[in-house]
């Protein structure tokens, strides 16, 4: 069961106190069995809480964390979980509070960070550990991708474990309102796509549901790809890649990306990507681009704020138009920051979220595959078996919007440029903005 915001305050602050009058009746040891390889060595610790910071705080993204939670609570009587979340998608409002939080030196035990160019930021600030010990210890690099492997290590040493693979160039459907407005084929190209959204714009439904600025931003990830291959995308985060962005490619898709806003939703900037998906959900958009935490959100049972809806009837799914082939990857993982409050209980947590038992509890509620290699395909749900066979085959190419090519600092400059013409809906002023931020990030 998913609780409110408000329970979960109330819940954790009772955990609190419980965990303190336990800690007057009993010196708490944590257990030298189990995932954490530094555990033996830790000192007796009063009041012991593993603190994770992450931004699931919705949908499968907090239906699966409660999994792990659980099991974690139950494995670690002495040292409970301590949810420290902060609402908002893709970390939007999250990324800044923890920034606040590292530049004041008060980690928490564990933080979420993207695979890639965002976790090189942390890491090259000094603020997180490097965990080759656990990789070592547990086996994790002969298990997992080396394309995966590569995004977070540095320097040749390993920095955080991840626990999933998310596509995000993916386009939900509702299969009722497609065939209501005539749309008989899932739109696979740019011409089709306009098509389609034409015909759902003369059948009075929203073409295509849109939400809040990161979701714009990262619908403007896709239709670039879509546009300029993953080969040319890969060469605009290259260092002395800023001529790329100045080539007609990159204006064609931009031109691209100003048509499609003229089929959403003109609310867009005040929903959140649940809200943005559920229009499709209840009929009445027709199309939403969104990564595949959807498919968490749109199949994941209702005891939470999930819609229970069934895969391939209520809802269905493709690659976004001009994207078939092309994996548009992100990776969630978790890191252990330097100064973690409960060192040992956070490398012990970290060991956990390596394993096969928490990457097939977590993933298959999160909507995403397990970062893990051998996963047992039967426990995921009918979207997620498709991707677990994409993935395979696919080319691959980074996402912006989570975190994979550009840094926090690079992400901020396209977030500005965005905001900006989103107002003036000005293509060449976009254009050259982008070309700076490149000039000064890559
Ligand atoms: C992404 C994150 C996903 C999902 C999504 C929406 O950045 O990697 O796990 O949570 O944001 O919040």
């Amino acid at each position: 069961m998913i609780r409110t915001f408000r329970e979960d305050r109330v819940r954790r602050t009772t955990v609190l106190r419980v965990a303190l009058l336990g800690a007057l009746a009993l010196v708490l040891v944590v257990p030298a069995a189990g995932y954490g390889g530094q555990a033996k060595k830790a000192a007796p610790q009063a009041s012991c809480q593993l603190q994770v910071f992450s931004w699931w705080t919705g949908g499968g993204e907090a239906a699966g964390l409660t999994k792990l939670i659980k099991i974690w609570n139950k494995g670690n009587p002495s040292c409970q979980f301590k949810n420290e979340t902060v609402a908002g998608g893709a970390g939007s409002n999250a990324k800044a509070v923890l920034a606040q939080r590292l530049s004041a030196h008060k980690p928490p035990d564990s933080f979420q960070g993207h695979a890639g160019a965002e976790l090189r930021d942390y890491i090259k600030a000094g603020q997180v550990e490097p965990i080759d010990f656990i990789y070592k210890q547990y086996g994790f690099n002969k298990v997992m991708p080396k394309t995966l492997l590569n995004q977070i290590k540095y320097n040749g040493h390993l920095y955080s474990v991840p626990v999933n693979i998310h596509r995000a160039n993916m386009l939900w459907y509702n299969p009722k309102v497609l065939k209501d407005a005539g749309i008989t084929k899932v739109p696979t190209t740019w011409t089709e796509f306009i098509a389609a959204l034409d015909k759902a714009k003369a059948d009075n439904v929203i073409p295509l549901s849109l939400g809040e600025q990161w979701t714009q931003k990262h619908l403007l990830e896709t239709v670039m790809i879509a546009t300029i291959g993953p080969t040319r995308w890969a060469a605009l985060w290259k260092k002395g890649g800023s001529a790329n962005w100045s080539s007609p490619g990159v204006t064609l898709a931009l031109n691209r990306y100003k048509t499609l806003l003229t089929y959403t939703n003109s609310d867009a900037s005040a929903l959140t990507w649940q809200e943005a998906g559920k229009l499709v959900a209840d009929g009445k958009a027709a199309f939403n681009v969104m990564g595949d935490w959807q498919d968490g959100y749109f199949s994941g049972s209702k005891a939470g704020d999930n819609l229970a809806l069934k895969p391939g009837t209520d809802y269905g799914w493709a690659a976004v138009p001009g994207t078939a082939g092309v994996y548009d990857w992100l990776s969630d993982s978790f890191t252990l920051p330097k100064g973690a409050p409960h060192r040992a209980a956070a490398v012990k947590w970290l060991a956990f979220l390596g394993s096969k038992k928490a990457q097939d509890t977590f993933n298959p509620v999160k909507g995403s595959i397990p970062a893990r290699q051998d996963a047992n395909p039967k426990l995921y749900g009918t979207y997620l078996k498709w991707a677990l066979k994409q993935w395979k085959t696919d080319k691959l190419a980074g996402s912006l919007t989570h975190g994979v090519v550009a840094s926090n600092a690079w992400n901020a400059a396209v977030d500005t440029a965005l905001g900006l013409f989103l107002q003036s809906k000005d293509v060449a002023k976009l254009q050259t903005a982008l070309v700076a931020a490149a000039k000064k990030n890559a």
